[in-house]
């Protein structure tokens, strides 16, 4: 039996530490910040998660001997080296990858090199600087639209643009590189090739030698239905994907996750955590869009309840290197998470108003996100405040029974989408 730490405070971190707490080899189970959810079945640590000195008390206080990071900054960040390059944190297990490996995420051209030294498929680019803004215009020139322009840096997810016309691409390309419309995070740009297919997410938990591939899942980020609208977190998602069939997962595994993993091995990365790729299908063939090197949220709220096995011993397997140990057993119900979100979100939005219901949810799992504890009532803290997940013997009727429990829950403002799975 282990203490362990979550670091994060959103639905996918409330996921995970609700699945952790079902593991016999779980002791104590913390969660820094969390959110009201988490402190329903964990203790909150009030530490943010880039806090790599109070992490370091925290865990060292609590006796904590694996640390499961849920979200990519402190990794991008190096808190894993952080934790190998400290004699009193050594031997503490982390899930997550070491910052050369994060830069997967991190660098958007890190990415797309990784991709082409290992011949996995993905959009053509070239990347630019400001110095190279004539260049990245003649690029531009060669391709057809829409235009697809990428800040190299983390950009809390806002820095991809895709664009429709040639004039606007360059003057976009000029905002990006010259007038750093994502700060440091667009000092290069990569420029793709518009790939017009199907997304779909594939997740796979690696020791840095085996790999398990976890189930598959899509998310909608539009806020509004039939994905229109602004961009958002994620407004919910559904596992599996209809359209994922075995064909499709054979050339998923063979051709993109085998040579991830193995790439990662040649280029002396080593990864120990989630993989997150962003996949399209165009033809019937799977592209990398994007790597990421944690859980996705809202997928995860859809994609850690169907796994049956203890993702503990999943996680130690991890630390340890024998993930081809353990047999993965995955529940073969479909589950569907709804994000419920604040009025106004994505966009300006009103906070601390009061939940009520959430206690007369019976048939789905309630996963809080932008949500706190404040006066023994749980009010909206955030513009995604929970994801309720149902399942299923196929998407629509775990959806059903999404949006039916959703009806007992209320907040001033409540919004969500009523027509995930629309597309499919
Ligand atoms: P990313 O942050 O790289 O996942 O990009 C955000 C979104 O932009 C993706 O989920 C896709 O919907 C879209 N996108 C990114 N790259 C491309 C591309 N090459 N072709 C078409 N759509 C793309
Ligand atoms: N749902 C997309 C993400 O977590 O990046």
């Amino acid at each position: 039996m282990i203490n362990i730490l979550v670091l994060g405070s959103g639905g996918r971190e409330h996921a995970l530490a609700w699945k952790i707490t079902q593991s016999p080899l779980c002791n104590h189970l913390y969660v820094a910040p969390g959110n009201s959810g988490t402190a329903t079945i964990a203790h909150n640590l009030d530490i943010s998660v880039n806090d790599f000195q109070a992490i370091k008390a925290s865990v060292l206080e609590h006796k904590i001997e694996m640390i499961v990071v849920g979200p990519e900054d402190p990794l991008v960040h190096g808190i894993h080296d952080v934790f190998l390059n400290d004699s009193d944190l050594k031997h503490i297990a982390v899930i997550g990858p070491q910052q050369a490996a994060a830069q997967l995420e991190g660098s958007k051209e890190f990415a797309k090199e990784f991709l082409y030294r290992h011949n996995i498929p993905t959009a053509a680019y070239q990347s630019f600087t400001a110095n190279e803004l004539e260049q990245g215009y003649e690029f531009l020139n060669t391709l057809n639209p829409p235009y697809v322009l990428k800040a190299d840096g983390l950009a809390a997810g806002k820095g991809v643009l895709i664009i429709d016309t040639l004039e606007e691409a360059k003057s976009e390309l000029k905002n990006m590189l010259v007038d750093s419309k994502f700060g440091a995070a667009s000092t290069k740009v990569v420029i793709e090739e518009f790939l017009d297919g199907i997304e779909l997410s594939c997740f796979v938990l690696t020791d840095g030698i085996h790999y398990k591939i976890l189930p598959t899942a899509k998310d909608y980020k539009r806020i509004g239905e039939g994905d229109t609208g602004l961009n958002t977190g994620g407004m919910g998602a559904i596992s599996p994907v209809p359209f994922a069939d075995d064909i499709l997962m054979q050339k998923i595994e063979e051709r993109i996750v085998k040579p991830t993993v193995e790439g990662l091995k040649k280029d002396q990365l080593p990864y120990n955590g989630f993989i997150f790729i962003g996949l399209i299908v165009v033809n019937n063939e799977p592209l990398v869009i994007e790597y990421n090197v944690r859980m996705g949220d809202p997928e995860t709220e859809a994609v850690i309840p169907r796994i049956n096995t203890d993702l503990v011993e999943l996680f130690l397997a991890v630390k340890n290197q024998t993930l081809d140990q353990i047999k993965l057993d995955i529940n073969p119900q479909s589950a569907t998470t709804v994000m419920l979100v604040s009025g106004g979100y994505p966009e300006a939005y009103e906070k601390g108003k009061e939940i009520h219901g959430i206690t007369e949810v019976k048939e789905a799992l309630v996963f809080h996100a932008g949500a706190k504890l404040e006066n023994q009532s749980t009010v909206t803290s955030g513009g995604r405040v929970m994801a309720i997940t149902a399942f299923g013997p196929d998407y629509k009727s775990a959806l059903n029974i999404a949006y039916s429990e959703i009806s007992k829950i209320n907040f001033e403002g409540i919004n969500y989408r009523t027509d995930l799975g629309f597309d499919l």
